[in-house]
């Protein structure tokens, strides 16, 4: 494929093999990910097959579902004292959603926040969502129906302990919905082992597939009453038609799994390619922080191909802003990390993709600090 085999050497010689622009530094392969060039070839030839003959394609290829949370959220039947369980870094998308089952559709439904800061170990977050479930068990009418959880959260980028997590939602009989939409592509997932009761996880991010493209796991047992979010001419006649009629929508993006697997495989599988974004995130994120004095988000095991690191400016200076960060990122200085305000100050999250090297890590922190030091020598 493409002269690719799995000698490659991992970093900038990659560079040419995406279509990201030579004078900038993309160091946020987490928000939105980037497709290899074969990709958009795989693409293009995907929609010119479609669009000669769409009734053959539509009706005689579909299989690979798509959908997302909201089809969870919106399927499951709740009564009355029924409650959520969701995370204060769930994304803002899934917060919104359950903030619309709640509004508009059960208005007894109770939303649960599990608050998370950062720092904090897997054993303190355990015993939170142990504490608030053995809080609501007091309780007469009081049901947790489902809790929604991250694999990984976004921001800040952290792996969550989900097997541990899924264990204690099923010993307690809730059902789990997993928002693994940053996990596939990223961390090694098994989710016959894991076993939660719907997962979800988008496959642009991290996989390299085009955008839109998803996939929805539902075990046998939780098939019969999952619905689609948009209702077709499809209704009540089966999970696997109900939901190909939802990816027929696009269905170009959903056949560049097979194309992205194939790229993964040729550049030297799976393994070289978690093994070195992961550790580019780990030491790149320890480069940016030592350049800047500060230090990265942990614990260490947190980190996934993404990295969280504190700036050095004070969350009370207001003329720092989302905004005004990312204007000076995208427009001065060529380059992007996201930023964001976490339990009391300012940090931003860098992601290690197969096209970067430590050079980006430490011409962004360079970067960074230049930044900084124009902040906060304003308030002297
Ligand atoms: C953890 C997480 N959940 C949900 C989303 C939203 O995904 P989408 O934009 O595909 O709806 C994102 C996107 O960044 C994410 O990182």
């Amino acid at each position: 494929m493409d002269n690719l085999n799995s000698t490659v050497e991992f970093g900038h010689s990659l560079r040419s093999k995406f279509l990201l622009e030579d004078d900038f530094i993309p160091l946020n392969n987490g928000s939105f990910g980037a497709y290899p060039k074969v990709i958009r070839e795989a693409l293009n030839s995907y929609r010119e097959k479609f669009e000669s003959n769409p009734d053959l394609w539509i009706r005689r290829n579909l299989g690979i579902d798509t959908t997302g949370i909201n089809a969870v959220l919106k399927s499951i039947i709740y009564e009355s004292g029924d409650k959520i369980i969701y995370f204060s870094t769930s994304h803002n998308a899934v917060k919104n959603s359950l903030q619309f089952v709640r509004d508009r559709i059960y208005d007894k439904l109770e939303l649960l926040k599990v608050e998370i800061n950062y720092p904090i170990s897997d054993e303190e977050l355990i015993s939170k969502i142990i504490g608030i479930i053995q809080e609501e068990h007091q309780k007469p009418n009081s049901r947790i129906k489902l809790a929604v959880v991250d694999a990984i959260s976004s921001v800040p980028g952290a792996i969550l302990p989900l097997k541990q997590i899924l264990s204690i939602l099923r010993q307690h009989n809730i059902l789990s919905v997993v928002d693994g939409a940053q996990s596939v592509g990223q961390i090694p997932l098994d989710l016959k082992d894991l076993d939660p009761d719907y997962f979800v996880t988008s496959c642009h991010k991290w996989l390299y597939c085009a955008f839109s493209v998803a996939i929805l796991y539902v075990p046998e047992r939780n098939k019969k009453n999952l619905r689609p979010p948009v209702t077709s001419v499809y209704y009540d006649i089966g999970f696997t038609q109900e939901f190909s009629w939802v990816g027929a929508q696009d269905y170009s993006s959903y056949l560049t799994v097979l194309p992205a697997l194939e790229f993964r495989r040729a550049i030297g599988g799976e393994e070289k390619i978690l093994t070195y974004c992961h550790d580019l995130a780990v030491k790149g994120g320890k480069l940016i922080a030592s350049i800047l004095g500060t230090e990265i988000m942990g614990p260490e095991h947190i980190i996934p191909n993404m990295v969280n690191i504190r700036l050095p400016v004070d969350i009370s200076n207001e003329r720092i802003s989302v905004e005004v960060l990312n204007n000076l990122l995208f427009e001065k200085y060529r380059c992007y990390v996201l930023p964001y305000k976490h339990n009391g100050y300012w940090y931003i999250r860098a992601s290690a993709q197969i096209y970067n090297d430590l050079s980006d890590f430490e011409n962004v922190g360079k970067i960074l600090k230049e930044i900084c030091e124009s902040f906060n020598n304003m308030v002297k």
